[in-house]
């Protein structure tokens, strides 16, 4: 299976069932001669254990591109990701803790990289003749317009982290009697998400999370489930991949993702959480 745009094969890695995120130790098992990148996605704005996985591609000798559309404002031992020393890619769509409506950026360690990227972004032209391309380029370039409302965005960015932390603890409070696994679930973390999405997985056994969503949904309030894994997904598909995943599965059929913006309201929280612990106390 090739990723079709960087002609790469993508090697999955199941995740941790206490916070979504890859499970670092099993990377080991999947490393071979030709692993060229790692990706770690800090799932939910909760980041990965970086220093275990910093050790590993270091002997190994492989780069790691960290996937942070949804962390920005996320901190790992103190230093903000994206500005830990590795490459860092960040999204900027409309839901992002910062926006330009689409887009998005990339923070590296060096300016060669930043060089080579920022001609890659633009069609690859030549810096000397005009139309000329040394090579495959492409169009990913952000429009001014767009950048302009990022650095509006960059000045509230603080303030609106600081109001996610603070919705994930009104709700983690309200919903304390009902909710065991709350997202991230691990004690003594490194890492300081932003929460950018309040999650929760249900105990298995009381899972029904359709009965849920519904009753949430019959009130006003609209929730998702966690993402679908990558080999469910019909572009990744494969049988040998079946059972592979079981934590991925697990958090599919058990995560659920409150409403999670950052101009919620007490009352709107209240509300919801209200009506979750009905639910489970029914
Ligand atoms: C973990 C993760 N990676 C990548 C993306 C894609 O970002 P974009 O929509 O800016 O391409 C998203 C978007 O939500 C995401 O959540």
């Amino acid at each position: 299976m090739q990723s079709v745009i960087a002609g790469a094969n993508p090697v999955f890695v199941d995740c941790d069932p206490d916070d979504g995120n890859f499970n670092v130790e099993k990377i080991r098992e999947k490393i071979s001669k030709r692993t060229k990148a790692i990706m770690p996605v800090h799932i939910y704005g909760n980041p990965c254990s970086l220093d275990l996985l910093y050790s590993i591609a270091d002997k190994n000798k492989i780069n790691i591109v960290e996937d942070a559309a949804e962390a920005f404002g996320s901190e790992y031992e103190g230093k903000k990701i994206g500005g830990t020393g590795r490459i860092a890619c960040f999204s900027t769509y409309i839901n992002k803790i910062i926006t330009t409506g689409e887009g998005g950026m990339i923070t590296l360690p060096d300016l060669k990289l930043y060089k080579k990227l920022k001609k890659i972004n633009n069609y690859n032209f030549s810096p000397i003749r005009h139309f000329w391309h040394s090579n495959i380029g492409y169009n990913f370039r952000i429009t001014n317009l767009q950048a302009a409302i990022g650095l509006a965005q960059l000045e509230k960015a603080r303030e609106t982290v600081r109001k996610k932390r603070k919705i994930f603890q009104i709700y983690k409070n309200f919903l304390k009697p009902v909710v065991e696994f709350f997202f991230p679930l691990k004690e003594n973390y490194q890492g300081s998400s932003n929460f950018w999405h309040v999650a929760f997985r249900m105990k298995e056994e009381e899972y029904n999370m359709t009965k849920l969503r519904k009753l949430l949904a019959d009130n006003g309030i609209e929730t998702r489930t966690f993402f679908t894994p990558l080999h469910l997904q019909p572009a990744y598909r494969r049988p040998e991949y079946y059972g592979q995943f079981p934590n991925s599965e697990l958090l599919a059929k058990t995560g659920i993702l409150l409403p999670s913006g950052a101009n919620l309201e007490l009352k709107q929280i209240e509300k919801i959480s209200r009506l979750i612990v009905r639910y489970f106390l029914h």
